[in-house]
């Protein structure tokens, strides 16, 4: 529903004092139709310039944005000075802001209305399709009302329903949620996928935080940089050994509790999550486990979790409980165990995934293992991807 190919910004403007900033590097976009897709990523990652771009608020300085089949690169304009053609396609994509940019001195009616009046809807149509919009983000009974009479929730149901008015395909969302409490927060992120299965909107939001991702998301990039560093379906993320956004959704921390212990990060999806492996695991190797963190929580609807535990002995010496884990159907990978993967970046080396038991290093024992052990099996693949550059 949304491509984006080689998408580049950069800026040179009074804000960067006229030095050249590059806020998106060859960005590849790519939301699937119905789906919420979330863009996580610092202060500074290129997240908003992304979705201005995405809809041409901004004009990327190379690169295409394709939006429901339309190439709107191809068309004339920017911003405010978008020519017909690009106006038009623009109405078929709604727009959220974190501060909702709503007009204080019109009603919560009029400013739904707002959209409808730029595209000439008449009077009476536009009355009433600002009315069941209200009525659908929960707000029917404030259509008189002023912003500064609103709560924070209300005002971005406004800025919803107002983004809605065209009938848009797309709904684009740039941190609807930061300037919200966590209540409030969790009543928007619900309206949001409402909306979303309602009506098939596809969303592509953009947040700081990983929360919203973990509620509301089907796939998720990770931006930094001016890049995607990581991208896919939330399910594959998490299914992927190494995958960073992984590890931000289910930070479990916990440092190794002294030398020749090697820690292992577990995670467990659907069926996996109830049974008892960790027992078995103890009990099958005769080895004493530690727990030194572990979260549960539940993603799009199942059940998901990560444990970070500790085996005696190094890592060549766990290569056959390793494997056991692996052979259960458990994600389990070798952790640097210092407790902080949280997110900093750059630490992927430290991070041997199981699958990698073969690896030189730890070929004799890997060897000796297969003997006792059913081999190690390959590493999960995943419709995630990363790239490293
Ligand atoms: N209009 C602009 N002029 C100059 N630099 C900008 C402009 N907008 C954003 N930037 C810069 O581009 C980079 C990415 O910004 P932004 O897309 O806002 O990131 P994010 O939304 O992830 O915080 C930052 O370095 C920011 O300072
Ligand atoms: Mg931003």
């Amino acid at each position: 529903m949304i491509t984006t190919t080689g998408l580049t910004k950069v800026y040179r403007s009074a804000r960067s004092r006229g030095r050249h900033v590059t806020a998106l590097d060859g960005v590849d976009l790519h939301v699937r139709e119905g789906e919420v897709f979330g863009v996580v990523g610092q202060s500074g990652a290129g997240k908003s310039s992304l979705i201005r771009c995405v809809n041409l608020l901004e004009r990327p300085t190379s690169g295409t944005v394709t939006v429901d089949g339309q190439d709107l690169t191809a068309l004339a304009g920017r911003g405010r000075r978008a020519g017909r053609e690009l106006r038009k396609a623009r109405s078929s994509i709604g727009m959220v802001f974190q501060h909702f940019n709503l007009l204080s001195s019109r009603t919560v009616k009029d400013n739904v209305e707002l959209p409808l009046e730029i595209l000439g809807v008449s009077g009476q149509a536009r009355s009433r399709r600002a009315l069941e919009l209200l009525d659908l983000v929960g707000l029917a009974d404030k259509a008189k009302a002023y912003p500064g009479q609103l709560s924070g929730g209300q005002k971005q149901r406004v800025g919803i329903a107002r983004a809605l008015a065209g009938d848009p395909k797309v709904l684009l969302s740039d941190e609807a949620t930061s300037a919200l409490d966590p209540e409030t927060t969790r009543s928007i992120l619900q309206l949001l996928r409402d909306l979303n299965q309602q009506l098939g909107l596809t969303v592509l939001l953009i947040t700081h935080e990983m929360e919203v991702v973990k509620t509301i998301c089907d796939s998720a990039a990770l931006m930094s940089g001016g890049r995607i560093i990581e991208s896919g379906t939330v399910d594959g993320l998490l299914a992927t050994p190494g995958s960073r956004l992984a590890r931000e959704l289910f930070p479990v921390g916990g440092a190794a509790s002294g030398p020749g212990r090697t820690v292992v990060d577990i995670t467990f999806h659907g069926e996996t999550a109830s049974r008892p492996v960790i027992s078995e695991l103890a009990r099958t190797y005769n080895i004493d486990i530690s727990i030194l963190g572990a979260a549960m929580d539940t993603v799009a609807g199942r059940q998901i979790g990560r444990m970070r535990i500790e085996l005696p002995g190094s890592y060549e010496d766990n290569v056959v409980p390793i494997g056991f884990l692996r052979e259960q159907g458990l994600q389990a990978e070798i952790a640097d165990g210092d407790g902080g993967d949280a997110g900093d970046g750059g630490d992927e080396k430290n991070h041997r995934t199981a699958g990698a038991a073969a690896a030189p290093e730890a070929a004799g024992t890997a060897e000796a293992a297969r003997g006792a052990a059913p081999t190690v099996p390959a590493q999960q693949t995943a419709p995630a991807k990363e790239t490293s550059k």
